[in-house]
């Protein structure tokens, strides 16, 4: 399908079809998560300010973002390359997308459009333990960045945190992860019993390979996001065992 993906955000060239795809999305996903979405990511909407009647505007967000944590939001046309990606993340500088599906598209598109970037991802960087678990792992990226297989393991620990972490809550498992924030079969799917629920481990998250076309059979649920940054340098030891490994005893 051709596509217009935009370089920076022009919000008079946002269509009443782009609008109507905003807010049946943020209806539809506000039903379903104000019951199973963490009350950090609720809390965080509230503070970003995003509702179903506004595209958000880049310019507005990222005072907002800027007034929180200090990090900001740029427009990338698509998903940028890694080396990219981790660096804008160690400099709290987070790459979103600025256009959104069509109508035809709503229930399922294959690569992340704003709906996913902004709505998933954007809220919890006014969170500050959130916000440096994400600068932390960028700049733990970096050191690594010409390590391929180091990088995929990293993507690993990516995927089940920020794309598809649950957060304990009262014992409960609520959703954080943007994959499952912005989409309605995820959803469901990651607070069901078809799927497992494993308590934060960075060996098996490490050792669990994933799939990116299908509903995830295995969560990993973090107990809070300070958790998470207290973990990055277990993660670093843990790659840095592995590479050392890898080198001295095959
Ligand atoms: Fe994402």
């Amino acid at each position: 399908m051709q596509r217009h993906k935009p370089l920076a955000q022009l919000y008079s060239a946002y269509t009443t079809e782009d609008f109507q795809v905003w807010q049946l999305l943020f209806k539809r996903q506000m039903n379903l998560l104000r019951p199973q979405a963490s009350k950090l990511y609720l809390k965080a909407l509230e503070d970003i300010g995003f509702n179903g009647d506004e595209i958000p505007h880049f310019e507005k967000m990222n005072k907002r973002l800027e007034s929180f944590t200090g990090w900001k939001v740029v427009v990338a046309p698509e998903l940028v390359p890694q080396r990219e990606f981790f660096q804008l993340l160690s400099q709290k500088i987070f790459p979103a997308t600025c256009w959104l599906r069509t109508m035809a598209e709503l229930d399922y598109i294959e690569e992340p459009d704003m709906f996913h970037d902004v709505f998933g991802h954007v809220p919890l960087l006014t969170n500050e333990a959130y916000a440096d678990f994400m600068e932390g792992f960028g700049k733990l990226a970096m050191k690594w960045i010409d390590v391929p297989e180091i990088i995929a393991l990293l993507g690993r620990v990516y995927w089940f945190t920020i794309e598809f972490g649950l957060l304990h809550e009262k014992n409960m498992p609520k959703i954080f992860g943007a994959g499952i924030i912005s989409s309605p079969g995820e959803t469901a799917n990651s607070l069901s019993d078809a799927s497992v629920k494993l308590s934060f481990d960075i060996t098996q998250m490490l050792s669990t390979d994933y799939r990116t076309d299908i509903l995830q059979p295995v969560y990993f649920t973090i107990k809070s996001f300070e958790q998470l940054c207290a973990a990055l340098p277990e993660i670093e030891k843990s790659l840095a065992a592995l590479t050392y490994a890898e080198k001295y005893c095959y």
